[in-house]
C-alpha cells in the first residue's frame, strides 16, 4: 500500500476526484494521507479537511532560501512515509532534492496534450488561452512524470478533449477537467502504486 500525499495550490478539484477514485474503490493500491498546499488559503485544504485528511502547508516565502524550503518539503514527505507524490493543481516547482528522493514516484497533470502548450509561463488559464489562440480543435490534458525539467518527464496517460465553437479559456477548462483531468489523474495514481507494490512484492521474494 502507497501512502500518497498530493501537493495543490487552488480549487483542489483534482484532488476531489482523486479522493472520490479511493472511496469509489478505484484506488486500491494507494492511500491519500496528506495535502501539501503552496498556501493557506488554497480551497483545496478544505476538501482535505472535509475528508479527514492531513492538511499541511509549506510556503515557499516562508523559508529563506530555496534549500530551506526543499528541507522542509522532503522532510515533510519523508516523516509521513510517503511513497508517491501527486501534483494537482500544485504552482510551486519541486526542488531537486525532493525530485531525486521520489525516482519514478511523482505525477504532474498538466491541462493540454504534452508536448503542446507547456513548460515555463503555462499553467492555469492561459493554457487554454493559448489553445484558443492557436486555433487547436482538439486538446486536453496529460499526466505525466516528474523530472528537473519543467513539464517534461515521461508521460503516462493523456486523454484528448474537443475544443468547441464559442470557447473561452474557462469552458474550456472546465470541460478539460471534467472529460480529461479528473478521469486521468486518479487512473495514472492507481497504476503507480501498482507497478510500486509490484516491485516491492518482487523485491521481497528476492
Ligand atoms: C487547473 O487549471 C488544472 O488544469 C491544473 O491546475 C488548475 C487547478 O486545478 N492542473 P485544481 O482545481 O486546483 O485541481
Amino acid at each position: 500500500m502507497q501512502k500518497i500525499a498530493v501537493l495543490v495550490s487552488g480549487g483542489g478539484t483534482n484532488l476531489q476526484a482523486l479522493l472520490d477514485a479511493e472511496s469509489a474503490g478505484r484506488l486500491p493500491g494507494g492511500k491519500i494521507v496528506l495535502v501539501i498546499a503552496s498556501n493557506p488559503t488554497a480551497y483545496a485544504l478544505e476538501r482535505a479537511k472535509a475528508a479527514g485528511i492531513e492538511g499541511i502547508v509549506v510556503r515557499k516565502k516562508d523559508y529563506n532560501t530555496q534549500q530551506e524550503f526543499d528541507s522542509a518539503m522532503l522532510n515533510a514527505l519523508l516523516s509521513r512515509g510517503i511513497g508517491v507524490i501527486v501534483l494537482a493543481g500544485y504552482l510551486s516547482l519541486l526542488g531537486d532534492p525532493v525530485v531525486k528522493a521520489y525516482p519514478q514516484r511523482i505525477i504532474n497533470i498538466h491541462p493540454s496534450l504534452i508536448p503542446s502548450f507547456c513548460g515555463a509561463g503555462y499553467y492555469g488559464l492561459r493554457v487554454h488561452q493559448a489553445a484558443l489562440d492557436y486555433g487547436v480543435k482538439v486538446t486536453g490534458a496529460t499526466v505525466h512524470y516528474v523530472n528537473e525539467i519543467y513539464d517534461n518527464g515521461k508521460i503516462l496517460l493523456q486523454k484528448a478533449v474537443e475544443v468547441q465553437e464559442g470557447d473561452t479559456p474557462e469552458t474550456l477548462q472546465r470541460r478539460v477537467m471534467e472529460q480529461a483531468e479528473w478521469q486521468i489523474l486518479p487512473q495514472a495514481a492507481a497504476m503507480v502504486c501498482e507497478r510500486l507494490n509490484q516491485e516491492q512484492k518482487e523485491e521481497a521474494q528476492g
